[in-house]
């Protein structure tokens, strides 16, 4: 009798020794080890703050991101330029691009939804600016107001003017693993719409997991439809943390090849727009895991948790980061 062949529909069908195979596998043909070096793209000052219900002050928001810059990283997302109406904690963006002190080297991304958003950024000083898309139509419905169809001609519009203006794209897919709205989602739409993003122009697109409820195995099938289409050097993964799953996501990702990872200072924020869904991973868990691992991140740990401990002191609020609360110590 020969045995019965198994041709399992998705990778979550496999049995766990068939996901080992897959995944060494997928390290092994795709020739990657662990990258030497990891680009973190810092998202607190604006993830982790949009969220907030009390205003923060415009000075602590300053103050924040210089601290980030003094600790090393290179990427911070500093303020969004979308309508005061929708997230009025990011209404002061104006003067926070203008406060800050611009470290060389550094790059300060701000969110731009649409022409409007981008003329403005360009105006207060940004050398680069993120569009943000969703596999979602729901959660585009309710994050931008418009159909994924509809967000994707405004993007052009964004490319278009920042090519001529020398503007920097980044490109972001919400709700990559899951949304709030419509539940699964699959990585074959992920994977049209960062096609569409990165054939407009975005130099990276970072797939976020906007309610945090992706698992190893679910990155891995992602990655896997994704990678297909848009180079994997060009990818990024920004993980919510809500089901504890963002550092086993993150991990599994670097096996696959991806060396950008977003995450939020003390793991602030969340979108207002996805209720429910805890903050980013905490850049900090994200850096000790990096260097745990021999992995290059250009941070310093510990004046990165002085920006943790200041934020939260700000906010009055205890850091999620698991690094920030250990007490014992090595
Ligand atoms: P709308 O209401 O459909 O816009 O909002 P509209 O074009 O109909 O215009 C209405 C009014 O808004 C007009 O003003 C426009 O001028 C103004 P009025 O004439 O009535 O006085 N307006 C703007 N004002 C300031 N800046 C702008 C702008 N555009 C229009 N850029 C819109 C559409 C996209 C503006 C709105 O839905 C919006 O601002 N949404 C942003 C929502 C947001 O920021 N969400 C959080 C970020 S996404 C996220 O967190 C996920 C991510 O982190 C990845 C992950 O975690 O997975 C990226
Ligand atoms: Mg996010």
């Amino acid at each position: 009798m020969g045995q019965k062949v198994r041709n399992p529909e998705s990778i979550r069908d496999l049995t766990s020794e068939e996901l080992q195979g897959v995944l060494s596998g997928v390290g092994a043909s795709a020739g990657k080890a662990l990258p030497q070096r990891v680009k973190i793209v810092e998202v607190g000052p604006r993830d982790g703050l949009q969220n907030e219900k009390t205003l923060v002050p415009t000075e602590v928001k300053i103050h924040l991101i210089d601290m980030l810059s003094e600790a090393g990283l290179p990427v911070i997302e500093a303020t969004s330029f979308v309508s005061p109406e929708w997230v009025p904690q990011m209404a002061d963006q104006v003067e926070v691009m203008k406060g800050i002190n611009r470290r060389p080297g550094v790059s300060y991304p701000v969110l731009t939804p649409n022409l409007k958003g981008f003329q403005a950024a360009v105006k207060a000083g940004a050398a680069e600016v993120a569009i943000f898309g969703a596999a979602s139509e729901l959660f585009s419905k309710k994050n931008i107001n418009c159909s994924v169809d509809e967000s994707l001609q405004r993007f052009e519009e964004v490319t278009k003017a920042a090519k001529e203006a020398g503007v920097r794209v980044r490109g972001y897919v919400s709700c990559v693993l899951g949304c709030p709205y419509e539940g699964q989602v699959s990585p074959d739409k992920v994977a049209q719409v960062a096609k569409r993003l990165y054939s407009m122009g975005c130099y990276e697109i970072s797939l976020g997991d906007t309610i945090g409820v992706g698992t190893p195995g679910g990155m891995a099938e992602l990655l896997e439809a994704v990678s297909r289409e848009v180079p994997v050097d060009a990818l990024a993964v920004h993980c919510h943390d809500t089901y504890g799953q963002a550092l086993a996501n993150i991990l599994i990702a670097l096996q696959m090849g991806i060396s950008v990872v977003d995450s939020s200072v003390a793991g602030l924020g969340g979108c207002p727009y996805a209720q429910g869904a805890s903050g980013n991973v905490a850049t900090e868990d994200v850096v000790y895991m990096l260097h745990g691992l021999g992995i290059q991140t250009g941070v310093d740990l510990p004046k990165l948790m002085d920006a943790g401990a200041f934020i939260c002191r700000s906010l009055n609020r205890k850091t999620s980061s698991k690094v920030a609360q250990a007490t014992c110590k090595l």
